[in-house]
């Protein structure tokens, strides 16, 4: 008899969040706030999750963040790291436009028995329904409860047949100035790059995101295809992604190589190891402003019953 045993961040069914009540909850709230009730709540009032947009299909809930309120959309949409769309935090959103997510496709090659290209049409199409999962507390370089949508990244990897040799996996963004201007600069040496370990990709909490708040992702978020890795600092989740591969060492990736001593490969969220230039003992939500309580950060960012196995033995101040 085969039992199937629901993975601890995984919902029942019956528990799927349902995206029309959450909108309407939402429009009760913004009209609340426009009539003046909702003052001591600014930043819920002023969120907006799209109307338009192509909507995710046959999305899970999972049980994280779910006592959080999400981020606004606006926030979560305006307020950005992609060095590639400009170096200012507006600058993402206002360059989106100058890239295109369709066609698209991904390259995935190295250690692996059936290395080949998938378009992202494809990857819609046929991620199976039990791999979807959407709503994740996760921390960025700032703080911001987001909604995401997206699959696990094992779904896909699996399909390539990687070998014993394959000991990490590499993330490579799109390298096209035309449509990345922020390319046409020296800051980096691009393409942007990442990397993680066989196991923490197999990681079942390691997502390849499509979406946010329910509808397509916005180019300044990343889109067609980024990673999150909820127990990661935020520059480990690599935007627009066209390669990966399968590798036997651990391969160079674009802040480890920039500033090593700054930002590890590794890059675990970790109250107890600070960043040379500032405290991560506690962190700011974005959307409750300046002035608001920082909150404590949490081990791997609340996820240590789930990944803090995957580390071991190994000395954390070390491989940071
Ligand atoms: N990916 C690419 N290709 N280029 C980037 O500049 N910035 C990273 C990460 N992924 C970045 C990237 C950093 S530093 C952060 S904090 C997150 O994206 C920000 O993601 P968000 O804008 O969706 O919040």
């Amino acid at each position: 008899m085969l039992i199937k045993v629901r993975r601890s961040w995984e919902l029942k069914e019956s528990s799927v969040t349902d995206e029309a009540h959450f909108r309407q909850r939402r429009r009760l709230l913004q009209a609340a706030a426009a009539a003046g009730v909702g003052a001591a709540m600014p930043a819920i009032a002023r969120v907006s999750p799209p109307d338009e947009g192509r909507r995710l299909a046959n999305l899970r809930d999972s049980r994280w963040g779910r006592d959080l309120e999400p981020t606004d959309y606006e926030d979560i949409t305006s307020y950005n790291n992609f060095l590639e769309l400009g170096t200012g935090k507006r600058s993402p959103a206002r360059n989106a436009d100058h890239l295109r997510t369709r066609p698209w496709s991904i390259r995935v090659g190295g250690e692996c028995e059936k290395p080949g290209e998938i378009d992202i049409e494809e990857i819609l199409r046929t991620i199976p329904q039990e791999e979807r999962i959407y709503r994740f507390r996760c921390v960025e370089a700032w703080g911001m409860v987001v909604p995401w949508g997206g699959f696990s990244l094992a779904a896909l990897l699996k399909r390539f047949e990687p070998t014993s040799k394959a000991r990490y996996v590499a993330f490579e963004t799109l390298y096209d100035p035309k449509q990345l201007p922020g390319q046409r600069r020296d800051i980096l040496d691009w393409p942007y790059r990442e990397g993680l370990r066989m196991d923490e990709a197999m990681h079942p909490l390691t997502m390849l995101v499509t979406g946010v708040y329910g509808v397509e992702l916005p180019g300044q978020n990343g889109a067609p295809l980024r990673l999150i890795v909820p127990w990661k600092y935020g520059f480990k989740s690599i935007k627009s992604i066209v390669g990966i591969h399968f590798v036997d060492t651990q391969p160079r990736t674009t802040w480890s190589d920039l500033q090593p001593d700054e930002y590890g490969f590794y890059a675990n969220v970790n109250p107890e190891v600070d960043h040379p230039r500032w405290s991560q003992k506690y962190e700011r939500h974005i959307g409750e402003g300046l002035f608001a309580r920082k909150h404590k950060t949490l081990g791997f960012n609340g996820y240590a019953e789930e990944v803090a196995d995957l580390y071991k033995g190994m000395d954390l101040r070390k491989f940071f």
